[in-house]
């Protein structure tokens, strides 16, 4: 398909107000277009790139009312050569389809999202922020715009992509380990349910617990399954341990899960972390035993916008709180967050396929 491009002038863009080296925290800020494709009459059509701004949306499109919505989350680096390159955007790609047939959205052209992507990334490369761990992360969404009240799949869609200038999402960064709050009040998917896609309203259902975290001072929840017996994720992150010989532990890909291209990319990379990575069903007794006898040594979230982020305690409802070896970021986490941001960044070399370059195209 051929992408149109609307540009604004050079005049009118706020890259030049936009000081790159300045700390632009997560997702805060807008780059000056967007990427837009429409679904009509059974099909996907009119890829384009136009000046960031609001939606004319009708009062009664169905995703306002019955949250037929999802999104991806993805980032692209610049690398020494000054170039921006992309990381797996093949596989959101793929999920943005796994995540389209979980809420009974039609299949996208997952080439057409790719280059939508990069040529949205090509025309805004002014505005790659310089910060450490400085990136575009790039947010893809889909949402139903039909007029029409039955709860039924709409026949109308719209696909956009913006991007956002972003550093690290937990705002104090790499060095510092935060606390997941355990609770068996609120879980966010059950079998046959929404948990392994995107789906915006898997968000929403995601911020009473999160408000639940936060009165116990910790930064999110860590999820149980609806029996309360095995560990899944975070709202917004997978879930990994280190048990005393180096292994890494993520908890089996399930349809309560998000399968995160986070994970998989250290599953994939194992044999270059140095230690073994595997999928394990993650008992919770078994897991705060393990912690307390130090057979397991450090813990974290793993994820697009989170990076890896380590965590240092878990707190239950009773106050009760369990800390992962010394409480700070253990040295295998430190190796994981290295060699993945060194991929990411072109310091080191990925698997095949990982990295791509934004081809200068724009007009
Ligand atoms: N789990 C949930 C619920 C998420 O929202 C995310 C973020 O995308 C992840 C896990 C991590 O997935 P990924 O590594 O693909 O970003
Ligand atoms: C991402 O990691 O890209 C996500 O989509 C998580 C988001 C909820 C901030």
């Amino acid at each position: 398909m051929h992408i149109k491009y609307n540009l604004k002038p050079a005049s009118e863009r706020r890259t030049e107000q936009f000081k790159p080296e300045t700390n632009v925290g997560f997702g805060r800020l807008r780059t000056d277009h967007m990427f837009l494709m429409d679904y009509r009459d059974g099909q996907w059509a009119d890829p384009r790139i136009v000046p960031y701004g609001p939606f004319e949306i009708a009062p009664g499109a169905m995703s306002l009312h019955y949250g037929q919505s999802i999104f991806e989350g993805a980032k692209a680096f610049m690398h020494e050569d000054g170039e921006i390159y992309t990381f797996r955007l093949d596989q959101n790609a793929k999920r943005l389809n796994r995540s389209a047939e979980i809420v009974c959205i039609p299949e996208l052209p997952e080439d057409v999202v790719e280059e939508g992507i990069k040529a949205l990334i090509d025309v805004e490369r002014l505005w790659f922020p310089m910060q450490e761990g400085a990136c575009l992360y790039i947010r893809p969404f889909v949402f139903a715009t039909e007029d029409r009240l039955s709860v039924s799949p709409s026949q109308e869609y719209t696909f956009c992509v913006m991007l956002s200038p972003s550093g690290a999402y937990y705002s104090n960064g790499f060095d510092s380990a935060i606390r997941l709050l355990i609770t068996e009040r609120f879980h966010r998917a059950v079998t046959g349910g929404t948990g392994a896609s995107k789906a915006a309203g898997n968000y929403a259902a995601s911020l009473r617990a999160g408000k639940a975290a936060a009165e116990y001072g910790a930064a999110q929840v860590l999820y149980l399954d609806s029996t309360n017996t095995q560990i899944e994720e975070v709202g917004a992150m997978n879930h990994f341990h280190v048990l005393k010989d180096g292994t890494i532990i993520i908890p089996k890909f399930t349809d309560t899960i998000l399968k995160s291209i986070t994970s998989q990319s250290i599953l994939d990379l194992g044999e270059q972390l140095g230690c073994e990575v595997r999928q394990e069903t993650v008992m919770l007794d078994k897991f705060i035993a393990d912690i307390e006898s130090g057979e397991i040594i450090e813990a974290g979230g793993l994820g697009t916008a989170a990076v890896v982020s380590p965590v240092g305690s878990y707190i239950f409802e009773d106050h009760r709180v369990v800390t992962v070896g010394n409480g700070d970021v253990g040295e295998h986490t430190r190796r994981i967050y290295q060699v993945l941001t060194d991929i990411q960044k072109g310091k080191r070399q990925g698997p095949e396929g990982w990295i791509k370059r934004v081809e200068r195209v724009a007009p």
